[in-house]
């Protein structure tokens, strides 16, 4: 059976405008790319979608820009979304108001390196707006291979926030523990083993994305509070408040977090009030060095590896 045709505008040349631009060449949709800072409406009525992926304080002003200079005489059938996640459709109010379909369609994804980004496939994108451009992003993310989250009821700077401490917070977990994993080498890495580091840390990270779409949650949960094992908890804590004192900052953070997570999945109960016992009273005391390193400044308190 044919595939209908679908025409696409992606606007915005950044990181996201890119990964649109391959995956969609990738899966044979026609597309198209504008810069963000100098497009125009004329590309509008010949497009079914233009996606603008241009930063969050752009969007409004970038729509405003082009309904100011879509045509009159020529009539729009595109629909034009948006990918903030933190923004709703009605950003793009201006268009909205000339009669063109908008809509939000944010993909739960995250792009650090256009043209090394993510499998689209298998994401998900949260579309809502009016009917005819949910329609066009519905289409959109068929032929991409991507799951449609259509709810219309949401708070969508709470739902960005959910998603920036997941991705952007696993990013910056990552580079702790890159950190740590160099101290626990005694300090001096090659940038090659930086690298692999990074590797190590992304195929462990690869295995947590699994057990949270497979397993789903609370038992996703692995590690130590998981096993109720709080003496693991404490020699962590430990050698954390001594190396490493904002990354036990952390721990604390992310183990009193854990601790619900592991009752629901019925870990020892004496374990966990012994886990929760060292949270509340601060685990072992800071050495001398720590004390001292604490008077430096975040993260420079991590013993940083030194590239050779
Ligand atoms: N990266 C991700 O993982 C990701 C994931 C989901 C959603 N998003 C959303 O996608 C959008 C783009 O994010 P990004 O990560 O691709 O950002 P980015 O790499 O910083 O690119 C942003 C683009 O915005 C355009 N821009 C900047 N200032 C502008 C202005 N004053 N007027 C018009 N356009 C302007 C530029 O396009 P030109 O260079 O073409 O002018 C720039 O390349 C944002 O809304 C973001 O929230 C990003």
């Amino acid at each position: 059976m044919a595939v209908a045709r679908l025409r696409v505008v992606v606007v915005g040349r950044g990181k996201l405008g890119r990964a649109w631009l391959g995956a969609l060449r990738a899966a044979g949709v026609e597309v198209r790319s504008r810069a963000g800072r100098s497009v125009r409406g004329e590309c509008l009525p010949d497009a079914d979608l233009v996606i603008l992926a241009v930063r969050d304080d752009a969007v409004a002003t970038v729509a405003e820009v082009l309904a100011a200079t879509l045509g009159s005489t020529r009539p729009c059938r595109a629909a034009v979304v948006h990918c903030a996640g933190r923004l709703g459709p009605e950003a793009l109010a201006a268009l909205g108001a000339r009669g063109v379909g908008v809509a939000k369609m944010h993909p739960l994804l995250a792009v650090a390196d256009g043209r090394r980004a993510p499998p689209f496939a298998g994401a998900w994108l949260h579309v809502v707006g009016d009917a005819r451009a949910c329609r066009v992003a519905a289409r959109l993310a068929r032929r991409l291979g991507m799951r449609v989250w259509r709810a219309a009821e949401v708070d969508h700077v709470l739902y960005h926030a959910a998603a920036a401490l997941l991705a952007n917070g696993a990013a910056a977990l990552g580079a702790v523990a890159a950190d740590l994993l160099a101290a626990a080498c005694g300090g001096a890495v090659t940038a090659g083993g930086a690298r692999t580091f990074a590797r190590m840390l992304g195929a462990l990270l690869g295995s947590v994305a699994h057990n949270l779409t497979q397993v789903g949650l609370p038992g996703a949960l692995t590690g130590p509070v998981r096993r109720g094992d709080a003496a693991a908890v404490r020699a962590h804590l430990a050698v954390l408040d001594d190396v490493a004192p904002d990354a036990a900052t952390l721990l604390r953070a992310l183990v009193g977090a854990q601790l619900p997570l592991a009752r629901a999945l019925g870990a020892p109960a004496v374990g966990l009030e012994a886990i929760a016992d060292a949270l509340r009273h601060g685990g072992a005391s800071p050495s001398a060095a720590s004390r001292r390193a604490r008077a430096v400044g975040p993260f420079a308190r991590v013993k940083r590896p030194r590239l050779r």
